[in-house]
């Protein structure tokens, strides 16, 4: 929502000379707005130092030589690549190492170590007596010291967490006001690429004195109906003699019902409002409501705020697990790291909204955060598209994974860190679950249950309505100790050998695979013999796309399936990962060049791997999968032993090469693989073409797919996911791009170094081939396609316009694609 009014000037210096400028906000979409209350993201015109500066705290500081940029901003994500970077001599005893060995990559190769500055200068136009001026950072990486008008007004530790700071006494109603954060990375401080700097929003919020307090209303369903539900909203305020009015809108804006109480407990207004033919939120009907508070005094508006809700019910329950509105089901969750790739961890809508279209199609309703607070945006993006979410708090409580990790700050900091995540989140329908752990070390010993039970007391002490979880790795120790019998929901994370087991011991009566399968692959890539195997290496340092492959203490997809579908009293399963991250290059932990992940159902780019129609198989109930591997150009291997896969949802299919059947697969009960799978596992290779002719349940043909072997690289081809985008200065299309031969089939081998050129209201911001081991710079117009694919992210421009990229390589036909920044 645009407010169509500013409460900044932002005084900005060009060709000499001091424009004012009135910039224009957004205010975020669930804050409203009214005379009193205003909320601004501050994004533009930062100025940005990397480094050791004693003096950037004041507010005379000259900070015209630095840095021109907009947050949110991520210092490191443009490289270049070194190994040298927080190389780690550990042993990484998660992965059951004890000899400490060289880790490169393994939280990115990239340069987020170190100090940094952000400075902003700005006025704040509508301040006048009586009001309160708050600065919100909904994360900051990290260590955040954050200075306004030359004085230290706040820190916060933890870096992916929410917080705000009061700056009422300091701000100034007709002069610049300057707000200058220090941050600070040291190094062995993650376990994977944490991002560095302003990552995420920071808001202005100028409000009345007498107004709502920040994330000062809670609004939960009790009692939920179709027919009538009952909607429990608390709202905090500061001031007297007020009243509150409380109007509940529908999806449309339409009013449903409006209440007006003068009846405060403490300082604290409480309703029960009555929502009458209630809409039930769940993933497959994202349906919000919306409460807007308004408080007065008199006749006096003194505030006004919305707040998005849904209306649902959980639970979790011995014999039926998890239901949802009273229906039983299971998550077919994926777990996500916060990178958003090439972008880093600098947050952008358009980003996540593309992750999370592409996890819809694949019939996954959940995610996990792992293993840290969720951006807003990406929670409210929840809300609307329907997927269900487990809000993950710490990787480590008071002991140590890595030497400068959370433990630093664990005693001092990890209940304000549980305050804000819930206070900040509580009213997203989204969230079903919290988590308060993930493979802390903490599970070993005494102190380490009674920290679990302080913190799953701390989620329950700020929301009554939703369960804690903790990721458990060291299951056998948990059954011993009660760390698992006292958490609300025992999450297991692999070890799928001891899932009976842990049922059995563990009185909850269900267990979540609250991380799964860890399974590893390089897009496109394909090797040979088909073998399962755990911790597989090659000299390429890629894994194969067979699916076969895994780490010690994982397992294959299909494991997990055999768990889910024959076990009642499984609840589901958050696969690790949805998409590749930077960072922890397992099984390459120790090889260079390798710095991010194999482990996604799609790679850093986002393009799926084939693991992402095994899932889509089993989890897209809407639309029939059929999906053949590997590629079929495989010069060189005539003759050879050359394994098909089809994943697909259909029970049975008919393979053929050049026309001549390899047989029928039908699934069975064989193996785990062949459960889910269909396996042909003699096929000897010949050019040409691979036919999978599906048979639906009646043996009648149901669909047909085919691979081509493809000639010569001849011509790119460009495909966007979206043409038409916002003129907001921060949209992004991405334009897959691949090569074809003459035939306009894709070669799926290709290697070529490629160039980009972006023309008209709109410039290159990115590129990524889902190649681990590249050491190409995301942010130069040039890169090569990795297993013949790359995707190009193409940034809108604040004016409309036309906006045309172009795609050249030597000896292919380039091509061109128009886009418009509306
Ligand atoms: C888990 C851990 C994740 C990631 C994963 C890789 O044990 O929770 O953060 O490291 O292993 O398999």
């Amino acid at each position: 929502m645009n407010n169509g009014k500013s409460i900044l000037t932002t005084k900005i210096k060009a060709s000499g000379k001091f424009y004012l400028l009135l910039a224009a906000f957004l205010v975020t979409a669930f804050s409203g707005f009214a005379q009193t209350r205003s909320e601004a993201l501050l994004t533009d015109n930062w100025k940005f130092y990397r480094g050791k500066n004693d003096a950037a705290y004041n507010k005379s500081f000259n900070d015209k030589n630095w840095q021109t940029v907009s947050v949110p901003h991520d210092w490191a994500i443009a490289g270049p690549f070194d190994k040298e970077i927080d190389k780690q001599v550990v042993a990484i005893e998660q992965n059951g190492e004890t000899k400490p060995t060289e880790k490169t990559g393994r939280t990115g190769a990239l340069p987020y170590i170190g100090e940094g500055w952000y400075r902003k200068t700005f006025r704040i136009s509508n301040l006048t007596k009586g009001k309160r001026v708050l600065i919100q950072f909904d994360g900051a990486m990290s260590e955040p010291r954050v200075y306004f008008n030359g004085k230290q007004v706040g820190e916060w530790n933890y870096g992916y967490n929410y917080f705000y700071i009061d700056v009422t006494d300091l701000a100034l109603a007709d002069a610049d006001n300057v707000l200058a954060v220090h941050l600070n990375n040291r190094p062995q401080s993650s376990r994977w690429y944490p991002g560095a700097g302003l990552f995420r929003n920071v808001h202005l919020i100028v409000k009345d004195e007498i107004s709502i307090d920040n994330w000062g209303v809670s609004i939960t369903t009790p009692v939920v109906n179709e027919q009538l539900s009952k909607v429990n909203i608390k709202t905090k305020i500061t001031g007297s003699n007020v009243r509150l009015v409380t109007q509940v809108l529908d999806a449309q804006g339409k009013e449903v019902v409006s209440e007006t109480t003068e009846k405060i407990f403490g300082n604290e207004f409480e309703q029960n409002i009555a929502v009458a033919n209630s809409k039930l939120w769940s993933p497959e009907t994202p349906y919000l409501y919306t409460a807007v508070t308004r408080l007065y005094q008199g006749d006096v508006l003194k505030d006004e705020v919305k707040t998005r809700f849904g209306i649902r019910t959980i639970s979790y329950q011995q014999g039926t697990g998890f239901s949802l509105n009273g229906v039983k089901r299971k998550f077919k969750g994926v777990c996500l790291h916060h990178d958003l790739g090439p972008l880093g961890a600098a947050i952008n809508v358009a980003a996540l909204k593309r992750q999370l279209t592409i996890l819809k199609d694949m019939g996954c309703d959940a995610i996990r955060s792992s293993h840290n607070m969720p951006s807003p945006e990406q929670l409210e993006l929840c809300d609307e598209m329907g997927f269900m979410f487990l809000a993950e708090s710490f990787d480590e409580w008071a002991k140590p994974k890595v030497e400068n990790g959370y433990h630093l700050y664990f005693d001092k900091d990890a209940e304000k860190d549980v305050v804000n995540l819930v206070r900040a989140n509580r009213n997203h329908p989204c969230i079903v679950m919290w988590s308060a752990g993930n493979e802390v070390p903490d599970q070993w010993g005494a102190e380490g249950v009674k920290r679990a039970k302080w913190l799953q007391d701390l989620f329950h002490r700020e929301d009554p309505t939703r369960p804690v979880t903790v990721g458990m790795d060291q299951v056998k120790n948990t059954m011993q100790s009660g760390f698992g019998a006292l958490l609300d929901v025992p999450g297991l994370n692999y070890r799928t050998h001891l899932y009976e087991e842990a049922f059995e011991k563990f009185p909850q009566g269900f267990i979540l695979g609250s991380e799964t399968a860890s399974t590893v692959s390089s897009r496109g890539v394909y090797k040979f013999p088909v073998v399962f195997a755990k911790n597989k290496q090659y000299n390429d340092l890629q894994c194969s796309s067979y699916d076969m492959e895994c780490c010690d203490w994982s397992n294959l997809p299909d494991d997990d399936f055999v768990l889910q579908d024959d076990k009642p009293w499984v609840i589901g399963e958050f696969v690790w990962t949805g998409f590749d991250y930077l960072g922890e290059p397992t099984p390459y932990d120790d090889y260079w060049p390798s710095r991010s992940s194999y482990f996604g159902i799609c790679d850093l780019a986002g393009i799926p791997k084939d693991r992402y129609y095994l899932y889509r198989s089993r989890w897209n109930k809407e639309e029939p999968t059929l999906h053949i591997l590997p590629h079929w150009n495989w010069e060189g291997r005539e003759g050879q032993t050359t394994p098909v896969f089809v994943y697909t949802n259909y029970d049975s299919a008919e393979l053929f090469v050049n026309g001549k059947s390899q047989g029928i697969r039908k699934k069975n009960n064989e193996t785990h693989q062949s459960r889910y799978r269909l396996m042909w596992m003699d096929v000897k290779y010949e050019p040409g073409t691979l036919k999978v002719v599906a048979y639906d349940s009646t043996g009648k043909v149901a669909a047909e797919e085919k691979v081509v072997t493809a000639g010569k690289p001849y011509q790119i081809v460009l495909n966007a996911d979206r043409k038409m985008l916002t003129a907001d200065g921060k949209d992004i299309a991405y334009v897959t791009v691949s090569v074809v031969d003459k035939n306009g089939c894709p070669c799926p081998t290709g290697t070529q170094q490629l160039k980009f050129n972006v023309k008209g209201q709109g410039t290159f911001k990115a590129v990524c081939n889902g190649d681990a081991t590249s050491l190409e710079p995301f942010t130069k117009p040039t890169m090569k396609l990795f297993s013949g694919k790359l995707v190009v992210l193409v940034e809108s421009a604040k004016q409309k316009g036309n906006i045309e990229l172009a795609v050249t390589g030597s000896s292919l036909k380039g091509a061109k694609i128009n886009l418009k920044a509306n």
